[in-house]
C-alpha cells in the first residue's frame, strides 16, 4: 500500500491554503526522513477571506454561513489536491489519504463548561467527494475531549524530524500565532510546545488596515518605524503572556479588537510605529518563552511564513544573542512546507492507528489517535 499521504493546511493568517504530497517510504532532502514530492499554495479569494474572518467573532446565521463557508473552502483544497497531482504527475489513485485541517473560526478548549471547544470550518465529505480520496479531518477535537489544549499539535512532528539524544533544539512557527517546540530542554526526549501568542495576525491586521495588501513584505514598514516602550509594556502586560504551558490562542484572543483597546490608552502613535511596537511584541514575548523554558538551547530553527519577515528575525536575533536562527530551509523542508507536512505526517499516524498527540505539550489525560475518517467510497 502507498506511503503517499497529502497534507492541507489553512492558518490563522487566512492567507490561503498550503498542500503538500509526501512520500513517508522515501528520505528527503537533507537528512529529511520523508521525501516531499510537491509543495502548492492557494490563495483564498476575498470573499471567503473576508467570511472566514468574519466567523471568528459572533454574528448574524453563523450555523448556515459556515456550511457554506466550509463547502467553499473544500473546493478551494479539492483544487489546490488537483494541481498539486497534476504538477507531481502522480495519480490520485496513488495516495492514500489527505489530511485537511480546516479553518479554525474558535478555539475555547477547557473554556465554559470545562471541556470547551475548537472549531475548525470545513467539509471533508465534499472534499472526499471531489478528489475520491479518503479524507483525515477534526485533528484537535479528540485531544479537547480528553482535556487538552487541541493545539499545538506540530510538536510531535518536530520531534519525529528533529529530536536527538543529549540536542537541545526548537522550533518556531511563526504564523499568524507562533508556536514554539522545544525538543530536549528538560533532558532527552522532553518535549515542550506552546502557543507562545501573535506572530504575524496583529502585523498583517494593521498593514491592510493602514496600507493595504496582504502583509509587511520582509517587515520593512516596520523597520521604519520606532517601538513605543509604552505600548509594548501595555501589550505585554496581557495575562496570556504569563500563563505557564499548556497553552495555546488564537484570533479570539489576538486581534485586532485587542489592539484597538491597548491603543486607546494615551496618544495614539504613529501607524509606522504601532507596526514597528507589533514586531517588537512578537519577538519579545517569544524570546522570554525562549529564555524561561530553554535557556539552554542553541538552535532555533524558524518555519512559517514569519520566516521571511527579515526585520522580526532581526529582532528576534538581538533578544536572543546566544541562539543560531535558522530556517528550516537548511534541513530540507521550506518554511511553507513544515505544517502542511505535520499534517500529511498526521494523517499517516491516523491510518496507522498511531496516537498523534503529546501529553506534555497539550496537556490531554493520554495519547489519543486524532482525526475522524471520510472514506472516498
Ligand atoms: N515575504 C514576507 N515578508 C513578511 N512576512 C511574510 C512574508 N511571506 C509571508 N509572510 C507572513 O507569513 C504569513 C503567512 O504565514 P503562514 O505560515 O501561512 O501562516 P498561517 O499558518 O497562520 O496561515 C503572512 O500572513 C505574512 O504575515
Ligand atoms: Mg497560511
Amino acid at each position: 500500500m502507498s506511503e503517499c499521504f497529502i497534507g492541507l493546511m489553512s492558518g490563522t493568517s487566512l492567507d490561503g491554503v498550503d498542500g503538500v504530497l509526501v512520500d513517508f517510504t522515501a528520505a528527503g532532502a537533507g537528512a529529511l526522513p520523508m521525501r516531499v514530492i510537491g509543495h502548492e499554495w492557494l490563495p483564498f479569494d476575498e470573499p471567503l477571506r473576508q467570511e472566514l474572518l468574519a466567523l471568528n467573532s459572533p454574528g448574524h446565521d453563523q450555523l448556515h454561513r459556515a456550511a457554506l463557508a466550509g463547502n467553499a473552502l473544500a473546493r478551494l483544497y479539492a483544487r489546490l489536491v488537483a494541481q498539486l497531482l497534476k504538477h507531481c504527475n502522480v495519480p490520485g489513485s496513488d495516495v492514500r489519504a489527505i489530511g485537511a485541517h480546516g479553518q479554525t473560526v474558535r478555539h475555547r478548549p477547557g473554556a465554559f463548561d470545562g471541556t470547551g471547544y475548537t472549531v475548525q470550518v470545513n467539509q471533508p465529505a465534499l472534499l472526499a467527494e471531489l478528489t475520491h480520496i479518503d479524507v483525515v479531518a477534526d485533528f484537535r477535537s479528540r485531544d479537547v475531549a480528553a482535556g487538552g489544549q487541541g493545539a499545538p499539535l506540530v510538536p510531535a512532528f518536530h520531534q519525529a524530524l528533529l529530536a536527538r539524544e543529549g540536542y537541545v533544539v526548537g522550533v518556531l512557527n511563526l504564523g499568524g500565532i507562533a508556536n514554539l517546540t522545544l525538543l530536549g530542554a528538560h533532558g532527552d526526549g522532553s518535549v515542550t510546545g506552546f502557543d507562545c501568542g501573535p506572530a504575524n495576525v496583529l502585523l498583517d491586521g494593521w498593514h491592510q488596515r493602514h496600507r493595504g495588501g496582504a502583509y509587511d513584505a520582509a517587515g520593512a514598514w516596520a523597520a521604519s518605524g520606532h517601538v513605543q516602550p509604552d505600548l509594548l509594556a501595555r501589550m505585554l502586560s496581557e495575562p496570556y503572556f504569563a500563563l505557564p504551558p499548556p497553552k495555546s490562542t488564537g484570533r479570539d484572543l489576538f486581534n485586532q479588537a485587542w489592539l484597538d483597546g491597548h491603543l486607546a490608552v494615551g496618544a495614539p502613535p504613529a501607524a509606522a510605529d504601532v507596526q514597528a511596537t507589533l514586531a517588537e511584541l512578537t519577538a519579545c514575548s517569544i524570546a522570554a518563552d525562549v529564555q524561561r523554558h530553554a535557556s539552554a538551547v542553541r538552535d532555533l530553527w524558524l518555519c512559517g511564513g514569519g520566516a521571511f519577515n527579515a526585520d522580526l528575525r532581526a529582532r528576534l536575533q538581538r533578544r536572543l544573542p546566544g541562539v543560531t536562527l535558522r530556517s528550516t530551509e537548511a534541513i530540507g523542508l521550506p518554511p511553507t512546507q513544515v505544517e502542511a507536512t505535520a499534517f500529511a505526517w498526521l494523517a499517516r499516524a491516523f491510518v496507522h492507528e498511531q496516537t498523534g498527540n503529546l501529553v506534555s505539550v497539550t496537556g490531554a489525560r493520554g495519547p489519543r489517535r486524532l482525526g475522524a475518517w471520510y472514506p472516498s467510497k
